[in-house]
């Protein structure tokens, strides 16, 4: 069966966890890198890794990589790859990328150089001089970091963020893959009683219960490549049926959120039960300074209001000031909250146990553990 090199970029400070995720899947050559984790795996691996990663933004096949610092090398050694094996003659291919620290700097001038050797090595294969692009879609991405290319192609289409559960959404939603990341990072386990103080639309109480059912993120969408003529339909509804088969049942698993603005309740309980999880995920409206939780032992997730204009950022720390006195040090209990805030800690009331530098974004967050 044929081998792929596969490549997952990440939001920075995730590769470690995506690493884990991967090696758990049993994908072969696991190996982390800045922004990105690199691996290997036939077209099994490829269905497996859109459906069930849950930290990455996408899947990506490397179909080459090479050095080049003038226009010509780019030219001809992308028509030197083997396009026709990934490309029929109907397939659209608008080709994207960027250029960091190289000689071939400007990304509108290697995007067109990248076309056009992909499309002159599709007219010798397919013996045609036009090509209409009027088939499925397979996007080219590039990058040309420090003078060495890579080209790959996007099998996940719209980033794997996009589960299929968040269609609308309050201001400043987290990203579903860095709310993973949280309730990993935060030990979630299949009985756990997960509480969020300021849910919004519910982002991380639903990954925290995808987490705990061991729930595939991308179960309910489809992607890309399923549309290429060589990649197996077979392939993809044999790792769906397994996925299914993994989801864990009889657990104790509870989400309990809260929010001040009633329209985010209902948000979050509509997403709850778009993304099958109502029965373990509820939201009423209420004011975090009544914030009281009703088990013995728990998990607090928290994604507060960051208060990026100045009158804001007041209002957020009064609320960072709250959070000090109502997450009580307690046994059974912990605590996590991102937050961009650097003096988080001194108006929260007491040093975090741990801390873990997160990209929200483009925005550097620290996550604050604290384990009572
Ligand atoms: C950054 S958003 C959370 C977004 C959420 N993690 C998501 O993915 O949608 C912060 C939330 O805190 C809520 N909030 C602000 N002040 C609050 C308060 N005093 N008590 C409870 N919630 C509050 C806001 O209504 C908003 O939904």
């Amino acid at each position: 069966m044929q081998k792929f090199q596969f490549a997952a970029p990440c939001l920075l400070g995730l590769e470690g966890l995506v690493a884990d995720d991967l090696r758990r899947m049993d994908m072969e050559n696991v190996e982390a890198q800045n922004g990105r984790v690199l691996f290997t795996g036939d077209v099994n691996a490829l269905a497996r890794a859109n459906i069930r990663s849950r930290y990455c933004e996408r899947i990506l096949i490397e179909v080459g990589s090479f050095t080049a610092v003038t226009c010509d090398e780019l030219f001809e050694q992308t028509k030197a790859l083997p396009w026709e094996e990934f490309l029929g003659s109907l397939d659209a291919f608008p080709v994207s990328g960027s250029c960091l620290a190289s000689a071939l700097h400007s990304e509108p001038d290697c995007q067109k150089i990248i076309k056009k050797a992909i499309v002159e090595r599709l007219k010798t294969v397919y013996r045609k001089a036009w090509f209409d692009e009027t088939g499925s879609e397979c996007q080219i991405r590039f990058l040309i970091m420090k003078n060495k290319v890579s080209i790959s192609l996007n099998t996940s289409g719209e980033g794997l963020h996009k589960r299929g559960y968040r269609n609308n959404s309050v201001i400043a939603p987290i990203k579903e893959t860095l709310a993973a990341a949280i309730a990993d990072l935060a030990h979630v386990r299949p009985d756990s009683t997960v509480y969020d103080p300021c849910c919004g639309s519910g982002t991380l109480l639903i990954e925290a219960a995808y987490k705990a059912l061991n729930v595939a993120p991308g179960f309910r969408r489809t992607f890309a490549c399923e549309k290429w003529d060589w990649v197996s339909k077979e392939a993809f509804s044999s790792e769906r049926a397994a996925a299914m088969q993994m989801i864990r049942k009889g657990i104790g698993f509870t989400g309990i959120g809260g929010d001040i603005d009633p329209a985010a309740v209902e948000l979050t309980n509509s997403n709850a039960k778009k993304a099958s999880v109502a029965s373990r995920v509820k939201a009423q409206a209420g004011d975090i300074r009544d914030f009281k939780p009703t088990t013995e032992t728990g998990v607090v997730l928290c994604n507060p209001p960051y208060g990026e204009r100045l009158l804001d950022f007041k209002s957020a720390r009064e609320i960072y000031k709250i959070m000090g006195k109502k997450f009580e040090r307690r046994e059974g209990f912990s605590y996590y909250i991102i937050s961009p805030d650097e003096e988080f800690e001194q108006v929260f009331g007491r040093p975090a146990d741990k801390r873990r530098k997160l990209y929200n974004g483009m925005l550097k967050c620290q996550l604050y553990m604290y384990f009572q």
